[in-house]
């Protein structure tokens, strides 16, 4: 038996849906709200002020600060608070472009959109980037990224967990060839933090992201992980944040990250340092796939390279065994009263991948799926708000879904 998770006291639940999309973003827990009441109306003043308000503030965002920084095992000045993600993975990308001389930057087949944004902009500036190919289970290609970790590679950029199919890079490999080239990593771990304890003083890692709300914290707050000595031209500047990011900070954002990050870590350690939601999901899994027509993408739970704990990734096929739309599953799924997602959201589109079918996900496509194939991708991605009785139902949904589909086609 599982002892009871420590956050239980509720979450503030959309209704009445049952939220199963924990990868897009997360509805935010009880303590969070609250940590976030407390911190704005105690701490509201500017930071940078001298005077007892502003000292007040810049107290709590330290302690903060301090605490995220001792949860993700580094240093506080270690820890640059962002807006979340997307700048992350700017500021680190980006930041090093302009402290470096131009070289080559990698990056993996299935990265965020984010990252391929970013490295669009390193290319203005005068960088190569190139794409490391990924297998069927959307694992980087490790021979195409040693042959590659010579001058000019200065930068490696890699998904830690791939949101869509769920795939688990190898990092501290990946790292340690890194580390032997001497060539800098920057992981985007986004989907991972609140899912595995960090502990950045170990990993072989030189920069890492992440973001507030995919563990139950505010959206608009992240941190970028950012190695000692390392230096990044700042994509804002001005004094706060040792000089890397101007702007006035978020104190209450930051104490609902520190705050979501407490529950989560304590949630981990309640549990031998594994998700909960992971034997929840290995139920579910389990039930999907006895249904007709539903298969598993992304690697099998059971493989040893991993998995994210809280993620199931399905392709879906018709009676006639042609694949069914996963936008239209998951709007008819909606109907039947669950939240998923089609996991392609950010990647998809005829035009964005080139592939002519429309809908197909740039991963998918990535991972070797045919574009019909491609874009049939059914995402479900779980969380501490959800009980087993919320899953009960969702086989015999995905069942009514697939048969509506079928005689309303188009
Ligand atoms: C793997 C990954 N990286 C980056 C991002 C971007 O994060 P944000 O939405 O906080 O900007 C996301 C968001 O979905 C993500 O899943």
């Amino acid at each position: 038996m599982n002892p009871p998770l420590p956050e239980a006291r509720g979450t503030a639940r959309p209704s009445p849906e049952i939220y199963l999309d924990a990868c897009a973003t997360s509805p935010p827990a009880t303590e969070v709200l609250e940590a976030m009441e407390v911190a704005h109306r105690e701490a509201w003043a500017n930071p940078s002020s001298l005077h007892g308000f502003g000292l007040a503030a810049a107290d709590r965002l330290e302690r903060d600060r301090q605490a995220l920084a001792s949860r993700l095992g580094c240093a506080s000045e270690e820890l640059m608070l962002v807006s979340g993600g997307s700048e992350a993975i700017h500021t680190a990308l980006i930041g090093c472009a302009g402290s470096l001389e131009p070289g080559r930057v990698l990056l993996s087949a299935v990265e965020h959109p984010a990252s391929y944004a970013a490295a669009d902009a390193m290319a203005r500036r005068g960088w190569d980037a190139q794409l490391l190919p990924v297998d069927r289970r959307g694992v980087v290609d490790l021979e195409a990224l040693q042959a590659l970790l010579h001058p000019p590679t200065r930068l490696v950029s890699i998904l830690w967990g791939q949101s869509e199919v769920g795939t688990l890079q190898p990092i501290t490999v990946i790292g340690q060839l890194c580390r032997q080239a001497g060539v800098l990593l920057h992981v985007d771990a986004v989907q991972v933090v609140g899912h595995r304890s960090i502990d950045f003083s170990r990993l072989p890692v030189d920069l890492l992201s992440c973001a507030a709300h995919k563990l139950q914290g505010p959206r608009g707050v992240g941190a970028l992980l950012v190695r000692r000595g390392i230096r990044l031209e700042p994509l804002i500047a001005g004094v706060q944040e040792g000089g890397r990011r101007g702007g006035t900070e978020p104190v209450a954002l930051v104490a609902g990250f520190a705050t979501a990050l407490e529950l989560a870590e304590r949630r981990l350690a309640a549990h031998e340092g594994q998700d909960p939601m992971g034997p929840l999901r290995d139920r579910l899994l389990d039930e999907l796939l006895r249904l007709e027509g539903v298969r598993l993408s992304g690697p099998d739970p059971d493989d040893p390279s991993g998995r994210l704990p809280h993620h199931i990734s399905l392709l879906v096929t018709s009676a006639k065994d042609r694949p069914v739309s996963g936008r239209r599953l998951v709007r008819e799924l909606a109907r039947l009263g669950y939240a998923v997602s089609s996991g392609s959201a950010c990647t998809s589109g005829a035009t964005a991948t080139g592939s002519g079918a429309p809908g197909a996900s740039a991963v998918l496509l990535a991972m070797g799926y045919p574009p019909e194939e491609a874009s049939s991708g059914l995402r479900v991605s779980l969380g501490p708000w959800i009980t087993p009785a919320d899953l009960a139902g969702l086989p015999a949904a995905l069942e009514q879904a697939r048969r509506n589909l079928a005689v309303s086609p188009g």
